[in-house]
């Protein structure tokens, strides 16, 4: 177990109260952040030191800063929530961890021990308590990340300094709507393609989404709100949405209900809400599992009522309908084009543990305070 202590550098100008609370009332997603955040630094000799939590604030860099130049940076997302009972929770923090260093593994850069990168998040959440909202729905989104912050321009080794960073945004659910999300309209994006076979599909790092933006900003231009991204190779095969995971459900009438979701083939996401899924599905009765679906069998399925629902899952996100796709060739409306049984049932079962209100057989709820 590895322990290390943070110096507590609490923030003499905090947002006054009537101030945090108008924004708790209507917080948006990432646009407010809260009084404090968490740095820790590594280099190469020390590892990881100089841990604190302080004011939240701007950073200064040398315009030479390799991670401005050479993006060697990763984050992760995860949410503190207020149950039922008052208590902040974290839902699976050491899963986040564990992906955090799957990144860190892939992109050259230092790993961080599971104890210490829960620590950070817990000192945050706890100190900024008040800023977590209380509204159904309302979070306190968790932006842990990491970027390279050697000097230099050379591109012979990875950098041997780093700085680590957690931030904190009070956030409503990301595709707005309360108790019943709104289906979505997505963009097969038939032109791009978001990760290749050896490439950094699988980790959280900013190149990824950074990509992603024209081809995202194709789909908003056409009417849809997402992109849903293909394989690379065969530009077949469904992989994921812009910043989500995707759930194909099978209920036809009368038979008992399936989710499918894209095998993790490297090229896509391991989203921990859609481990928490494939674990929560057949508690519920649902059978779960992986495989894969091509846009022609989508399409087919749809048509055909065999495939009823799809859905879209992640942090941010937690769980949104797709009722419509769209592409070069055409489109279809799955099922009635609204939120389905199936994808509101498990949603349904997956905020009652996240808020407290209903049991929480897996123990993915960490308490913080
Ligand atoms: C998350 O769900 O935590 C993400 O990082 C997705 C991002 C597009 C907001």
């Amino acid at each position: 177990m590895v322990t290390i202590d943070f110096d507590m550098i609490p923030a003499r100008d905090t947002v006054p109260a009537d101030r945090r609370e108008a924004i708790l009332a209507d917080p948006g997603f990432g646009v407010h952040f809260t009084d404090h955040m968490v740095t820790m630094r590594w280099s190469e000799g020390s590892g990881w030191h100089d841990a604190r939590l302080e004011p939240y604030g701007s950073f200064t860099f040398d315009p030479a800063t390799s991670v401005l130049h050479y993006g060697q940076e990763l984050f992760e997302g995860l949410k503190a929530y207020r149950q039922d009972n008052g208590a902040v929770v974290l839902f699976r923090p050491e899963v986040n961890a564990a992906r955090f260093n799957a990144s860190a593994r892939r992109m050259a850069m230092p790993e961080m021990p599971e104890e210490v990168f829960v620590k950070a998040l817990e000192l945050l959440a706890a100190q900024d308590q008040d800023w977590v909202p209380t509204t159904p729905g309302t979070s306190l989104y968790l932006r842990p990340f990491m970027i390279a912050t050697q000097r230099g321009l050379g591109f012979s080794h990875p950098s041997t300094s780093y700085l680590f960073c957690v931030i904190a945004s009070p956030a409503a659910a990301y595709f707005g709507g309360g108790a019943r999300p709104r289906a979505l309209t997505v963009w097969l994006s038939e032109n791009y393609s978001r990760a290749a076979p050896g490439g950094t599909g699988f980790a959280k790092v900013g190149g990824n989404y950074g990509g992603a933006l024209a081809a995202s900003r194709e789909a908003t231009e056409r009417g849809c709100d997402q992109v849903v991204w293909l394989d690379a190779a065969e530009r077949t095969w469904v992989e994921e949405m812009g910043g989500m995971n995707l759930f194909f459900v099978h209920a036809p009438e009368g038979a008992p209900p399936r989710i499918m979701t894209p095998r993790l083939t490297g090229t896509l996401l391991p989203g921990v809400t859609r481990d928490s899924l494939i674990r929560l599905a057949p508690t519920l009765g649902i059978e779960a599992g992986e495989g894969r679906i091509s846009t022609a069998q989508w399409r087919e399925q749809s048509a055909a009522g065999e495939l009823t629902e799809t859905f879209a899952c992640g942090t941010a996100a937690v769980m949104a309908p797709v009722g419509r796709v769209r592409g070069v060739s055409g489109g279809w409306t799955i099922g009635d084009g609204e939120p389905g049984p199936v994808t509101m049932r498990l949603r349904e079962e997956l905020l009652g543990i996240q808020y407290g209100l209903l049991p929480d057989p897996f123990t993915w709820i960490h308490k913080v305070c």
